[in-house]
């Protein structure tokens, strides 16, 4: 059966879905050469319509995690994209149409989103509901795809892109917002971090009811330390970590969840600017030990991903782009009928600072930058060991948000950065950079940025590749996809050598 795009603006612009499966060999190389010392792959994966739902609409989240791969070996790009095969999406294809309904998707506007209940049916009994479709990180071998809500995470396989299934160390992690469907539909975080030289990964669930989060610890043999904070003082969109050599730091921000809301003909999503910010210090090797919690008295505002954190003079330095509110819909600003309106169309963030003084807890906040920016890197080898050097997507103000045109490099201990400009008026989605080291045992922040752009009004893709030597120079590669690159919001880089 065949139908229209929906006229949405979660499917209009960048956000307009690739809805083929591709395979592109040796891809062309517009300008410049793929450095011959960089092998791995560079994947990302994002939510990308194929079908109406059941229901008729579109909820953001709803849709199906699509993954695109571009592996560069001995000079050459090759790249794919594939729908990572949930046991959702393998449903849906038996059938050939939608076929789950959620309590929060039948609103027809900026409320559908897809994270409350599933109205399970004989056809969906026991089916989880995970659509693998908000990021996509390197472990044990395979790239793992979370939704962070919905279902449990999903191997892919790094060349062919393949599914390879729910991973094995599932049933050990905990549900998220719902009863699971099957044994072992859990949840997983969308923004874990790990210790390159442990292989270790530090994740967490979280949900609407207490206790309000758990952490996972999970091992590279896929055992899995677990503990549920039940001191947590509210529920909160558990979103992103920081990593430091002694402890996973969780911030409980005013950006809640509650699927009660949906019975109030609500989103989901709530900000509640009058609860406290308070800041979770978790032992990071003793998931059991003592909890630090840190309640600050910070004013009202949103860190939605960190860049990375250093820990120096008995000064706790938690560094990310700061929102003025989270860039999410809600009812202040929205009346039912009204469209979605997206991420950083709604709210804008600039780099920013937590300090916080071990001794004493006090805890400040400053803005490190006047540029609007959002979607922080940094050179993963290094997560939870201090850092240096931090990536981000720059951009300008427009209107109530921002518009995102640029890749902006910053030296986090002195400030200093450089920034080169992607874009100027052209329509063009300038997406999430991930660097790649030059070699294994380079330096922190010795290689090469990877960014990829969106040239959606000409229909056609491109990777960038930058050399942290001097990013003002420009891409010192271009990469050329002959089509529109779908919209994904999150990924990383897996090294081959
Ligand atoms: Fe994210």
């Amino acid at each position: 059966m065949g139908y229209p795009l929906p006229e949405e603006n979660a499917l209009k612009g960048p956000f307009q879905p690739m809805r083929f499966e591709a395979t592109v060999e040796e891809c062309i190389v517009t300008e410049g050469e793929i450095p011959k010392d960089l092998a791995g792959g560079f994947y990302r994966t994002g939510p990308t319509w194929k079908r109406p739902t059941r229901q008729g609409n579109n909820p953001l989240l709803g849709m199906d995690g699509m993954v695109q791969g571009l592996v560069l070996r001995d000079g050459r790009a090759d790249f794919r994209n594939r729908w990572i095969r949930t046991p959702k999406y393998l449903l849906e294809e038996r059938y050939g149409r939608g076929m789950f309904e959620w309590t929060d998707a039948g609103f027809g506007d900026w409320r559908d989103t897809a994270y409350g209940d599933v109205k399970r049916d004989r056809f969906t009994c026991g089916i989880s509901q995970g659509r693998a479709n908000v990021n996509i990180f390197p472990f044990q071998g395979a790239m793992v795809a979370s939704s962070e809500q919905g279902g449990p995470p999903i191997a892919v396989d790094p060349i062919s892109l393949d599914t390879k299934g729910i991973v094995p160390w599932s049933p050990k992690l905990s549900r998220g917002l719902h009863e699971p469907a099957a044994y072992g539909d859990t949840a997983f975080t969308a923004h874990p971090k790990w210790d390159h030289q442990t292989g270790t990964l530090y994740g967490w669930t979280y949900r609407d009811v207490a206790p309000y989060v758990t952490m996972h610890i999970v091992h590279p043999d896929g055992s899995v330390d677990s503990r549920d904070l039940w001191d947590a003082p509210y529920n909160t969109v558990a979103h992103d970590v920081w990593l430091t050599p002694q402890w996973v730091v969780m911030p409980f921000q005013p950006f809640t969840l509650d699927r009660k809301r949906i019975e109030k003909e609500l989103n989901i999503w709530n900000w509640q600017p009058e609860l406290p910010i308070v800041i979770a210090l978790i032992p990071r090797d003793d998931v059991h030990g003592e909890i630090r919690w840190i309640r600050t008295d910070l004013s009202p505002q949103y860190i939605m991903h960190t860049m990375s954190a250093n820990v120096e003079d008995g000064k706790l330095m938690l560094d990310g782009p700061i929102f003025n509110r989270p860039p999410f819909p809600f009812e202040q600003d929205f009346a039912a009928g009204d469209d979605i309106t997206l991420f950083f169309s709604i709210a804008k963030s600039c780099l920013g600072r937590w300090s916080v003084d071990l001794e004493t807890g006090a805890a400040k906040s400053e803005q490190l930058s006047d540029r609007p920016s959002e979607l922080p890197k940094v050179d993963e080898r290094f997560y939870g060991r201090g850092y240096t050097w931090g990536y981000q997507v720059g951009g300008v103000v427009k209107r109530n948000g921002m518009s995102m045109n640029s890749l902006v490099v910053t030296n986090m201990r002195t400030l200093s950065g450089q920034e080169y400009q992607i874009r100027s008026d052209q329509p063009a989605a300038v997406l999430e950079a991930t660097f790649a080291p030059r070699s294994p045992d380079s330096p922190e922040g010795d290689g090469y940025i990877i960014v990829p752009v969106s040239w959606w009004a000409d229909k056609r893709g491109e990777f960038q590749i930058f050399d942290t030597h001097d990013i003002t120079k420009g891409p010192i590669c271009r990469i050329e996809l002959p089509f529109m690159m779908g919209w994904t919001p999150h990924g990383h880089w897996m090294d081959f050598r």
